[in-house]
């Protein structure tokens, strides 16, 4: 009798792998899945099985290698406070029978919305006190904190601390709340420089020049006629001939770091997996419903052929993006900064657009006079929002009043429209613990 049943079982399992095996790696149509809702970080790329999965029974070391594979540079970036290797030091081996911290999926379970939080976080709200139960002891001021508050806005997070750490708080301790002026100038369109390639390789088309005039003069005042791009450096295929609908592959060509940004945020994820590209259609977040159906690429912020970056930065976006924080903007003072400088009353780089947040100006390389090259992933500074306080409103606010804006979630809904409500006292701490000997 145990040896049918025994038997039953190992059918019953191999027919369930086998059904989840064809699933994943065979069959096209995988909405049949009996896996549970995705969370908010991929739920775009729900359907591309594999690259999460890439191997049917790798267990947990293959989740994890895919894990790393698209966020290990970005944690890396962010100086990890809790990185893997703290904790395959044997002194914290006593820790890891509470929680393995060594695995990502110990917190952040995929398919499982009911119990997951903000950030695909799958662990109840105070688990520091795992490994932190005697903060108390050590800090005073710590005493009658509730372990589910440490990483609430402005004092702590698991990951990124890099502008909330002790000695960068006591020093940026003072300043006035505006300090009105960016230091990095913003380069100048045709100089910038991050375009790479030999451009004069490609065919020049002259006779679509004829045949396509508006085509031809919105290209003609664009940087890219001032740096001798011709028509056929994008409009031409493998074997030189003209093609229609030039797309991200050839804007890569030349703007590789824009493309890699691009394709690792949300924006670009989908096409990053081979899906189709992403449209608002899709959307968990309100969208414009007349823009429904764009597919999104280079060029529905960059319209073809002026490529101008200032509609990008603020236009493009409101052709999509339809929730309360995003249609504040205009009404807001950054909103109003930035009306100013499109209309030539202001530098440039004293306006505050969408971009200047979602997307800002970083150094491409860790030269002393790098050039500065837009951060293409819009997700990169956007979780937790602490992330964006020293690279972004650092440029123009103190640290203070930065990061009690930015735990303000009803100043973050009227796009930062007013004054924060809200203080976190850990400068006042960090200031307090350095006055004491
Ligand atoms: C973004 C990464 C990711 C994607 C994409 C993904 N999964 Fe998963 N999947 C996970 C993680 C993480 C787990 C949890 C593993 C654990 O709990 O040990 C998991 C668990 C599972 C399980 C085990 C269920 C359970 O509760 O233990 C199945 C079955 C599964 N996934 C199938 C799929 C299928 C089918 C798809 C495509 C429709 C898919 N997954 C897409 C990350 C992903
Ligand atoms: C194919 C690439 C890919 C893989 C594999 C992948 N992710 Fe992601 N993940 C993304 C992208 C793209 C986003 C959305 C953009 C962002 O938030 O950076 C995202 C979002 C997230 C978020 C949410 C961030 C937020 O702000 O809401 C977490 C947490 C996360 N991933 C963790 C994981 C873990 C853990 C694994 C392994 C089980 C994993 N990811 C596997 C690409 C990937
Ligand atoms: C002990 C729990 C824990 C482990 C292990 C863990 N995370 Fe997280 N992760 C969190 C928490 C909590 C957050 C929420 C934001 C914060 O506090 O930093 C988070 C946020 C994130 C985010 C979004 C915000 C950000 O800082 O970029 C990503 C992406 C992410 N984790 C990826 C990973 C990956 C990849 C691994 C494995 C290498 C991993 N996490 C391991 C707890 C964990
Ligand atoms: C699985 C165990 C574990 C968990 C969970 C954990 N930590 Fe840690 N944490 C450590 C270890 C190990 C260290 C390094 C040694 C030490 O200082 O105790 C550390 C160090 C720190 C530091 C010192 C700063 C630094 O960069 O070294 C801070 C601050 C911190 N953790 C905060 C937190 C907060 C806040 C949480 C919850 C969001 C948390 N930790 C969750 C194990 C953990
Ligand atoms: C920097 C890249 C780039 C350059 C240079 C460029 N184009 Fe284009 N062009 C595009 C893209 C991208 C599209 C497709 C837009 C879309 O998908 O909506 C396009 C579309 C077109 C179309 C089709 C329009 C339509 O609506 O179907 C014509 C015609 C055209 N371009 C002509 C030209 C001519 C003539 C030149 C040279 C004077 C030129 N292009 C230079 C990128 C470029
Ligand atoms: C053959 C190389 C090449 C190709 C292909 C190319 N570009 Fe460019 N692009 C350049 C050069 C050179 C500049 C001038 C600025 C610089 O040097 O970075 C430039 C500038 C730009 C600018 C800045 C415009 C400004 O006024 O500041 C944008 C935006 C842009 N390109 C987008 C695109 C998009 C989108 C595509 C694909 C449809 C594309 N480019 C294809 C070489 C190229
Ligand atoms: C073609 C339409 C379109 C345009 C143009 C567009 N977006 Fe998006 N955006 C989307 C879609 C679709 C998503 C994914 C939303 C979802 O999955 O719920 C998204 C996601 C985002 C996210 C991530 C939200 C999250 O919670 O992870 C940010 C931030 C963002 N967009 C900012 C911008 C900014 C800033 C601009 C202009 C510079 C812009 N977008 C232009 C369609 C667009
Ligand atoms: C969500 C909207 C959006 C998308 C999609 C987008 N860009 Fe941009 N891009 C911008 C904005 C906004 C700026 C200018 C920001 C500023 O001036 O502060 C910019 C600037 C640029 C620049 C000039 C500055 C630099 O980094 O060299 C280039 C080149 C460029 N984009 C290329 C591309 C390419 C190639 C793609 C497709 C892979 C692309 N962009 C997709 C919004 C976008
Ligand atoms: C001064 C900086 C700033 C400006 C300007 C700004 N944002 Fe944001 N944006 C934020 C912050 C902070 C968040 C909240 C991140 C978090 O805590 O989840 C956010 C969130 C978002 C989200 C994600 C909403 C969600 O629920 O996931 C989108 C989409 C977005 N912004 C689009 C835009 C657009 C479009 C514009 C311009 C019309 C814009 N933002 C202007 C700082 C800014
Ligand atoms: C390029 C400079 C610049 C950057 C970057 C910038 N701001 Fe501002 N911000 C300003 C200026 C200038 C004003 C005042 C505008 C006015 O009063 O007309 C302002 C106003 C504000 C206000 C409204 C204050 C009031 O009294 O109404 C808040 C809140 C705010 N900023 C928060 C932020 C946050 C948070 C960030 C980063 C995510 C940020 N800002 C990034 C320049 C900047």
């Amino acid at each position: 009798m145990k040896k049918y049943v025994w038997l039953a079982w190992l059918l019953i399992t191999a027919g369930i792998a086998g059904f989840y095996g064809f699933k994943m790696f065979i069959d096209p149509d995988k909405q049949s899945l009996l896996v549970g809702e995705p969370t908010w970080g991929h739920h775009q790329i729900e359907m591309a099985c594999t690259a999460c999965h890439s191997e049917a029974f790798g267990g947990k070391d293959t989740l994890q290698n895919a894990c790393i594979n698209c966020h290990g540079a970005e944690l890396e970036a962010a100086q990890d406070s809790h990185p893997r290797k703290k904790f395959t030091d044997p002194r914290n081996a006593d820790r890891l029978d509470v929680l393995d911290a060594r695995y990502c999926i110990t917190c952040h379970i995929e398919h499982q919305q009911e119990h997951t939080r903000i950030m695909g976080v799958t662990l109840p709200d105070d688990y520091c006190y795992h490994c932190h139960q005697d903060i108390s002891e050590e800090r005073p001021s710590h005493q009658d904190l509730e372990f589910n508050s440490c990483a609430s806005a402005g004092c702590h997070n698991y990951h990124d601390n890099r502008a909330l750490y002790e000695d960068f708080l006591a020093a940026n301790a003072m300043g006035e709340w505006l300090k009105n002026i960016r230091e990095i100038p913003l380069p100048q369109a045709a100089a910038v420089g991050t375009a790479s390639l030999d451009i004069q390789r490609f065919p020049r088309f002259s006779d679509k020049q004829q045949l396509h005039s508006q085509q031809h003069g919105e290209w003609l005042a664009s940087s890219h006629a001032q740096a001798g791009v011709s028509c056929g450096a994008c409009h031409s295929n493998d074997d030189g001939d003209w093609l229609d609908k030039p797309k991200l592959a050839q804007c890569e060509t030349c703007h590789d770091k824009e493309a890699e940004g691009f394709l690792a945020g949300k924006h670009g994820m989908r096409l990053a997996q081979g899906l189709e590209a992403i449209t608002p259609a899709e959307a968990k977040l309100p969208m414009k419903p007349l823009s429904r159906d764009t597919q999104h690429s280079c060029v529905a912020c960059h319209s073809a052929h002026d490529f101008d970056t200032q509609r990008a930065a603020v236009a493009a976006c409101l052709n999509c993006h339809d929730d309360t924080h995003s249609l504040a903007f205009e009404q807001s003072p950054h909103g109003k900064l930035a009306a100013r400088a499109a209309a030539g009353e202001l530098p440039p780089e004293q306006a505050v657009t969408c971009a200047t947040c979602h997307m800002p100006r970083r150094p491409i390389s860790a030269k002393v006079d790098a050039v500065l090259g837009v951060e293409h992933n819009q997700n990169m500074h956007l979780r937790p929002n602490e992330k964006m306080i020293r690279p972004i409103c650092m440029q123009c606010h103190s640290l203070g009043f930065a990061i009690d804006a930015l735990a303000d979630k009803k100043l973050i809904d009227k796009n930062f429209a007013g004054r924060p409500a809200k203080h976190v006292p850990s400068i006042d701490w960090a200031v307090k613990r350095e006055q004491t000997p």
